[in-house]
C-alpha cells in the first residue's frame, strides 16, 4: 500500500490496453450509503468491530481471499489485500441517508442482525452515524413512509441537494475520496424509457420531474456528477440505462450493479453451472424464500417483488442457453417467490426444488435449504465492493466495471454483450482484471502438457 503502480506492465497480449498508475490510497475514503437499514448497519459494524480486532471480516476476498501470481510453481499466492493498493479498514468513515431518523446503532438494534454484545462494543462509533434526510418518492417503495425527507422544487434540485451533502460529508469527515453503495430498498420495476437514452434527455427529464426517475437515480445522478464511485445493491434500474454510462464514463467514475448475489442466487449459479458442465437436463427449477425483515415487506409490494423477480430469474436462462441445448433446457421451468413471514426477521430461508435428467432420460431430483443470514452475506460485498470501486477509479476504470460481476444477481454489462452469470467465470474474470491492474500475468490455466 501507499506505492504508485503501473497497470498491465508485464501483461503479455498486445491487445490488452497500454500502462496506467493507480493513485495510491492516501488519505480517508468517506463510504455512502444511501439506506441505513439492516445491510448498510451490518457492514458498518462489522468493519468497527474487525478494526478493533473483536471479530474478524469473514466472507469479504478483499480482506482474506488470497491470489495466485505466476506458475504454481512460484509458490506465489499473496492476500488480495496485501497485493492491491486498497484502502485499509482503518481508513474508512460511513456516512448514509435515510426516511427514518434512527441513527445506526438504533437502526442495527431494529434490524435484529447482530448480537447486542457486538453492537454494544462499538455502540460508540455507531451512535454517531446519523443519516441524512432522504430523496424519497414514495410511489417507487410504496411500503415504506418516513418524515425524515428532503423537499425541492423538482427532481433537478434534489439531484443539487445531494451533491450538496455529498461536499459537507467530505469537509466534515475530512475525506479525501468517497465511494457510495446503494443499500436502500428495492424500488418498483420500472423499465428504460425515453428520459434513460442521453445524458441531455435525463437532465431534462429531472427538471420536469419525469415519472420514470426514482429516487436512487437521483443519488447515483449526484454521485457520478460529484465524481464518487458507485454500486447498486438492488434490482433497482438506477444506474442500468445509457445515460448514467454515458455520464459516468464523462466524468471517469466507474459504476457496477446490480443486485446483491448472496444467498439462493449465489447457490444457483453454483449448482447450474456444474449441472451444465456434466450435459446434466433440468426440467424444472422451483425457488421459495421466506423473510421477515424491512426487505421482506418492501418485497412484499408486487412492483418491488417483480424487480427482484426479475433479477433473479435472469441467472439460469443465461447460464444454461437453452437455445443451444433445447433437448436439456428447452422446456426448463423456472419459478421463484418470495414470501414476507414476521417470525424470521433476516435469517432467511432459501428453498430449492430442482427436477434434472440424466442418461437416457431418467428423472432425478436436489433439494436445497439454506438457513442464510441476509445482511451476513450481504455486507462483505458491500466493504468489497467500496474497496474495489476506489482502487478502479484511482487506476482510471470508468463506467460499467463487469469484472465485479462476481458480486450481483444481474451483471452490468457493456450493451454489444450479456453478463456473465456462473459464478467461476466470475470469480476468474475478477481476479485476472487484479492480476491485469498489478500488472502481472494473466491466468489462462493451461497445464504442463502445453509446455516443452
Ligand atoms: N441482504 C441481502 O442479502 C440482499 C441481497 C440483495 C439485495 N439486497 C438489497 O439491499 C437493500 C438493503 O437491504 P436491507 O436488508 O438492508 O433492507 P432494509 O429495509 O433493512 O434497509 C433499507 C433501508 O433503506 C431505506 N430507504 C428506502 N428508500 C430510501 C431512499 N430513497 N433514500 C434513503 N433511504 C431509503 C429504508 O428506510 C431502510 O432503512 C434492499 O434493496 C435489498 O433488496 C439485499
Amino acid at each position: 500500500m501507499g506505492k504508485e503502480r503501473s497497470i498491465g506492465a508485464k501483461a503479455s497480449k498486445a491487445s490488452v490496453k497500454k500502462p496506467q498508475t493507480i493513485l495510491a490510497p492516501r488519505g480517508k475514503l468517506a463510504v455512502l450509503l444511501p439506506g441505513l437499514g439492516a445491510v448498510a448497519t451490518t457492514t458498518m459494524a462489522g468493519v468497527f468491530l474487525a478494526r478493533r480486532g473483536i471479530a474478524a471480516p469473514i466472507g469479504s476476498l478483499t480482506q482474506l481471499a488470497t491470489i495466485r501470481l505466476g506458475k504454481r510453481t512460484e509458490g506465489r499466492a499473496p492476500r488480495i489485500k496485501d497485493f492491491l493498493p486498497l484502502a485499509g479498514l482503518d481508513q474508512l468513515t460511513f456516512a448514509a441517508w435515510d426516511l427514518f431518523p434512527e441513527d445506526a446503532h438504533a437502526s442495527a438494534r431494529n434490524a435484529g442482525v447482530l448480537d447486542a454484545p457486538h453492537l454494544d462494543a462499538v455502540r460508540d462509533e455507531l451512535e454517531q452515524i446519523r443519516p441524512r434526510k432522504a430523496v424519497f418518492y414514495p410511489e417507487y417503495v410504496r411500503r415504506l413512509q418516513g418524515g425524515h425527507v428532503k423537499t425541492g422544487a423538482d427532481k433537478a434540485e434534489m439531484v443539487e441537494q445531494i451533491r450538496a451533502d455529498i461536499r459537507d460529508i467530505l469537509r466534515e469527515r475530512e475525506a479525501a475520496r468517497a465511494v457510495a453503495v446503494w443499500c436502500g430498498s428495492t424500488e418498483i420495476f420500472v423499465s428504460p424509457s425515453e428520459v434513460h437514452q442521453s445524458v441531455a434527455a435525463f437532465e431534462a427529464g429531472l427538471q420536469r420531474s419525469d415519472p420514470g426517475i426514482t429516487s436512487s437515480q437521483i443519488y447515483a445522478w449526484a454521485f457520478i456528477k460529484e465524481g464518487v464511485p458507485f454500486a447498486n445493491g438492488a434490482p433497482n434500474l438506477t444506474v442500468d440505462f445509457p445515460a448514467a454510462e454515458e455520464l459516468a464514463r464523462r466524468h471517469a467514475v466507474p459504476i457496477a450493479g446490480k443486485d446483491f448475489k448472496t444467498g439462493q442466487t449465489l447457490m444457483k449459479t453454483v449448482i447450474a453451472p456444474a449441472l451444465k458442465a456434466r450435459m446434466l437436463g433440468i426440467s424444472g427449477w422451483f425457488s421459495t424464500n421466506i423473510l421477515g425483515n424491512r426487505d421482506g415487506e418492501v418485497l412484499d409490494d408486487p412492483g418491488s417483488f417483480r424487480a427482484k423477480e426479475v433479477s433473479k430469474l435472469g441467472a439460469l436462462e443465461r447460464i444454461l442457453s437453452p437455445l443451444a441445448h433445447p433437448e436439456l433446457y428447452g422446456k426448463l421451468f423456472h419459478k421463484v417467490r418470495i414470501e414476507y413471514y414476521p417470525p424470521r426477521g433476516d435469517a432467511k430461508e432459501g428453498w430449492d426444488n430442482i427436477d434434472i435428467f440424466g442418461w437416457l432420460g431418467y428423472p432425478m431430483q436436489i433439494k436445497i435449504d439454506f438457513l442464510c443470514r441476509d445482511s451476513i452475506l450481504a455486507a462483505p460485498i458491500v466493504l468489497d465492493l467500496a474497496l474495489l470501486l476506489d482502487l478502479a477509479a484511482r487506476a482510471g476504470l470508468r463506467g460499467t466495471q463487469e469484472w465485479l460481476s462476481f458480486y450481483f444477481k444481474s451483471p452490468m454489462t457493456a450493451e454489444s454483450v450479456y453478463p456473465e452469470h456462473d459464478l467461476f467465470i466470475q470469480s476468474m474474470k475478477l481476479k485476472n482484471t487484479m492480476r491485469w491492474l498489478m500488472g502481472e500475468e494473466l491466468i489462462t490455466h493451461l497445464g504442463h502438457e502445453y509446455y516443452d
